[in-house]
């Protein structure tokens, strides 16, 4: 699985201590930066980029780290195709896959810790969409929006 991850100064560090721990699970990982940690950079200069990725099918899924998780998943959502969620506990972390078919992680590096945040990672990348009609029912509603 071809995971991208994305962070601005708010998220910096965490997607430095998240990066080698997905290539320890052995996943492929593309980094959309921030690549330095610069106090006056912006989240959307890193996550639309790994938003259009993900709408365009060059990775599986995503994970993309602000400060709180909040920007980077508004961010996100404008990008048809894309259905990111700030995620803070582990059941929303696989349900959100499984009912909503999520392939962005939103995480807040000011708030969830590291370990905290490989087992969101871990519930989430192992997680699949069920496909059941009423789910797909839902998303299609939501999917209508994107036109
Ligand atoms: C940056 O200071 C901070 O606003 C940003 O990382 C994020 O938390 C926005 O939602």
């Amino acid at each position: 699985m071809k995971i991208g991850i994305a962070a601005d100064h708010g998220g910096y560090v965490l997607k430095e201590i998240i990066h080698p721990f997905l290539l320890s699970q052995g996943l492929e990982v593309v980094d959309f930066g921030a690549n330095e940690l610069d106090n006056s950079d912006d989240y959307p200069d890193f996550v639309l980029p790994l938003a259009k990725a993900v709408a365009d099918k060059e990775v599986d899924r995503a994970i993309a780290i602000c400060g709180s998780g909040v920007g980077a998943s508004v961010a996100a959502n404008k990008i048809a195709g894309v259905r990111a969620a700030l995620i803070n506990d582990h059941f929303s972390a696989h349900q959100g896959v499984e009912d909503d078919n999520l392939n962005m992680l939103c995480l807040g590096g000011r708030v969830t810790g590291y370990m905290a945040a490989q087992e969101l990672i871990i519930a989430f990348l192992n997680a699949r969409f069920t496909g059941e009609e009423r789910h797909l029912r839902r998303l299609q509603k939501v999917h209508l929006l994107e036109k």
